[in-house]
């Protein structure tokens, strides 16, 4: 089965709360925003965001230009039937992550648990050109892994684990590390899940 239709299988037969990665708050993701002080007008990506809600937090907030990318166009359309009126106010973008072309820039790119679904050099690298096309010069990014400690598998796919140094290493070539951290995040099946969340900033061209 091809990635897409993989993914759109989970959304099409498991329920939000019914999948590893479900967070009634994004707790992390959330907490760095402040610390990182993103302007409430900044233009932020969520990428793979799936049905998460982060994008709820991030309007009850008060943030105005939301945008969210999914390889799933049934995650996408669970999360904005949940959002009901309001998902007029979210830009959604149903693309494969290596296959997409930023027509804009922005000012914060935030990826919980996708980067470490791409495992080949070459998805890797392509993620890499399209993220430091799309971040501003000076803009930040977010990136949250599974560590060297975390599960080797999700959702039945093989995923690339990181520690802080390796992160650093795939990703210091446009960007310098502002900060990371080591989180452990509890499934809805009560088990934990090691991640690593990492912060950066795009050195101003
Ligand atoms: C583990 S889930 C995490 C969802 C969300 N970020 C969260 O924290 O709840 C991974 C998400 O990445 C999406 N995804 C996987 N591979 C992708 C790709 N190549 N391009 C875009 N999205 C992808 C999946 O559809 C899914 O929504």
């Amino acid at each position: 089965m091809d990635k897409k239709a993989h993914w759109e299988k989970v959304y099409s037969t498991k329920q939000l709360n019914e999948v590893s990665w479900y967070q009634p708050t994004p707790e992390v993701s959330l907490r760095f925003i402040e610390e990182l002080t993103i302007p409430t007008e900044a233009a932020i990506i969520d990428i793979g965001g799936g049905d998460s809600l982060l994008a709820d937090h991030l309007l009850e907030a008060g943030y105005t230009n939301i945008s969210v990318l999914d390889i799933s166009s049934a995650a996408i359309e669970r999360a904005k039937k949940r959002l009901g009126d309001k998902a007029g106010r979210i830009n959604w973008i149903v693309s494969d992550i290596t296959e997409f072309k930023p027509e804009r820039q922005y000012d914060f790119w935030h990826d919980r648990a996708t980067f470490h679904f791409l495992t080949t050099d070459k998805d890797i690298q392509t993620y890499m050109e399209i993220s430091q096309q799309a971040i501003r010069s000076g803009g930040k990014m977010l990136v949250g892994t599974f560590s060297e400690n975390g599960p080797e598998k999700c959702s039945g796919l093989p995923v690339k684990q990181y520690s802080e140094e390796s992160m650093s290493a795939t990703i210091r070539r446009w960007f310098e590390k502002i900060k990371c951290i080591h989180t452990d995040h509890l499934t809805p099946f009560n088990t934990i899940q090691h991640f690593l969340f990492c912060s950066f900033r795009k050195a101003i061209a």
